[in-house]
């Protein structure tokens, strides 16, 4: 083994997920411990297998990450048992579109708040309190294209992600001089099963890999990247 996050303890919401699976795996191929949450049992399963020899350093929590009570809990459970939390990466999201704003179900609306602003606002609050306790950690809270590239029949998802973009924006303008970091990224389309599945006609060598996506992320998270503090990166390639 050996590698920048040997000691590190890692949560990875959304870890079993088409981006966080990749993320979840390249920081246990780096040493880290690796707490994930997911909701699918087969998918929790899955990523245990993937992950080979390294699964006796990867944990699961069933937890859905909208519910402000249950992320702390959970952040307090890190912290008991594994007295740091060095890194946060929350890869929960959703994408609905399609529709005219004035076609589409509120239901809709509330949802993308829900996985895309609210996850991250549930996640980051428990985490920033735990991570300024000690000092230093990484946060990195993955967005989209479309928080800037408003297309039409995706209102809800643009001003949901264009939302968490600000919230992190803010949240960084919080958090200088603490020695904690947060930072957006915002992919595009990701060679994801899920989307080569609902666009089998597209080019998928055009597409990043969630495994490119990760690395950036994994460096987000270490010190080498120690100034880089509130920004949004662009993971989609230049195609
Ligand atoms: N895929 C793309 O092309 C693309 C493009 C731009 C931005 N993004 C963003 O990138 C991120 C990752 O995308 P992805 O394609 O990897 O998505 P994904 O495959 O759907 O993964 C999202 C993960 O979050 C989990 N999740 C959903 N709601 C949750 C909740 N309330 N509590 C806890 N976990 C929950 C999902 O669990 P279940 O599977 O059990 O529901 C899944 O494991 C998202 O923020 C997405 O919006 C993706």
């Amino acid at each position: 083994m050996g590698g920048r996050f040997e000691g590190s303890v890692a949560l990875v919401a959304g870890g079993t997920g088409g981006l966080g699976r990749s993320v979840s795996l390249a920081f246990l191929e780096e040493g880290a411990r690796v707490v994930v949450t997911y909701r699918s049992q087969t998918e929790w399963d899955a990523l245990k297998s993937a992950a080979g020899a390294n699964a006796t350093r990867l944990e699961g929590h069933s937890v859905d990450v909208t519910d402000e009570a249950a992320v702390r809990q959970l952040v307090e459970k890190i912290f008991a048992k594994h007295g740091r939390l060095d890194a946060l990466v929350n890869t929960v999201g959703g994408y609905a579109g399609g529709l005219k704003l004035w076609e589409m179900d509120t239901k809709v609306f509330e949802q993308m708040l829900a996985l895309n602003l609210r996850s991250g606002y549930a996640l980051s609050r428990a985490a920033v309190r735990a991570m300024l306790k000690q000092g230093r950690g990484a946060i990195v809270n993955v967005a989209a294209k479309a928080a800037f590239d408003h297309a039409a029949g995706a209102a809800a998802y643009a001003a949901s992600k264009a939302a968490a973009v600000a919230m992190l924006d803010s949240l960084a303008a919080d958090l200088r001089g603490s020695g904690v970091r947060v930072n957006t990224i915002l992919p595009s389309i990701i060679d994801t099963e899920a989307n080569r599945k609902a666009m089998p006609k597209a080019d998928f060598s055009k597409w990043p890999k969630p495994q490119d996506i990760a690395r950036v992320i994994l460096f987000l998270c270490t010190d080498e990247a120690r100034v880089i503090h509130g920004a949004a990166i662009p993971v989609y390639g230049d195609t």
